[in-house]
């Protein structure tokens, strides 16, 4: 990682970790709108994986870990890695988990392990005051690094360029989703889907290896 990323990670977890401070471990805690929506794009993500069999998973930008409640709700069998680059963030999951031997939380943007899967939710919104260019670079060099140790697939989600244009703030980061299916497709794998139907103003991309 440059120290340009890494400087740029740091301003993001300053960010995250003001929020979490604010509104405690609850969606708000992590920028989202409400529950509904969190979950919402939880559903969407785990289009991903096939539930049936017991299966590993990173989730890159893991919060105080609802995506492990929702999954462990859902009776799934998973080895769960949860990343985040704050460490409000990973303390908080450590102590809500700390009694599930199968889930680990580490202050990192990237798993020392190959994984099945990995998800990341809403880690491409904030961009803060980094320039598209910047943000665009960090954006694909993330999803370089979800491909490399992802062994079956990886999905993420970010806000669409197809937004209403006087809601569009300057501080986020809208991905144009064509843009995106077409790299992932001709980078990582010809089983793509682009889901961007969910009512929200962002999609989520599944890429099966
Ligand atoms: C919008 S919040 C969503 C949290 C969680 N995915 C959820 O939906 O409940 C994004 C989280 O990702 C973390 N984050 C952002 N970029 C990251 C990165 N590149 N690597 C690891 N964590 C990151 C932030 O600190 C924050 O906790």
């Amino acid at each position: 990682m440059t120290d340009g990323t890494n400087e740029l990670l740091g301003e993001v977890a300053v960010y995250y970790s003001n929020r979490l401070a604010q509104h405690g471990q609850t969606a708000a805690g992590v920028d989202w709108r409400d529950t509904d929506s969190q979950i919402l794009r939880f559903d969407q993500l785990l289009k991903l994986v096939a539930a049936a069999k017991p299966y590993t998973l990173c989730d890159i930008g893991c919060g105080y870990g609802a995506l492990l409640d929702y999954i462990s709700d859902l009776g799934h069998s998973i080895r769960y890695i949860g990343l985040d680059v704050s460490s409000a963030m990973v303390n908080a999951a450590r102590q809500r988990f700390v009694h599930n031997p199968n889930a680990r939380f580490e202050i990192a943007s990237r798993p020392d392990t190959l994984v099945d899967y990995s998800v990341a939710s809403g880690i491409f919104n904030v961009k803060l005051e980094r320039s598209q260019e910047e943000w665009e670079e960090y954006l694909l060099e993330t999803l370089d690094v979800m491909n490399e140790v992802s062994t079956r697939g990886f999905a993420f989600n970010c806000l669409t360029s197809y937004s209403d244009a006087d809601k569009m703030r300057r501080d986020l980061f809208y991905a144009d989703p064509l843009h995106l299916f077409h790299i992932c497709k001709s980078r990582y794998s010809r089983h793509v889907a682009l889901l961007h139907d969910y009512g929200l103003y962002e999609f989520t991309m599944i890429v099966r290896k």
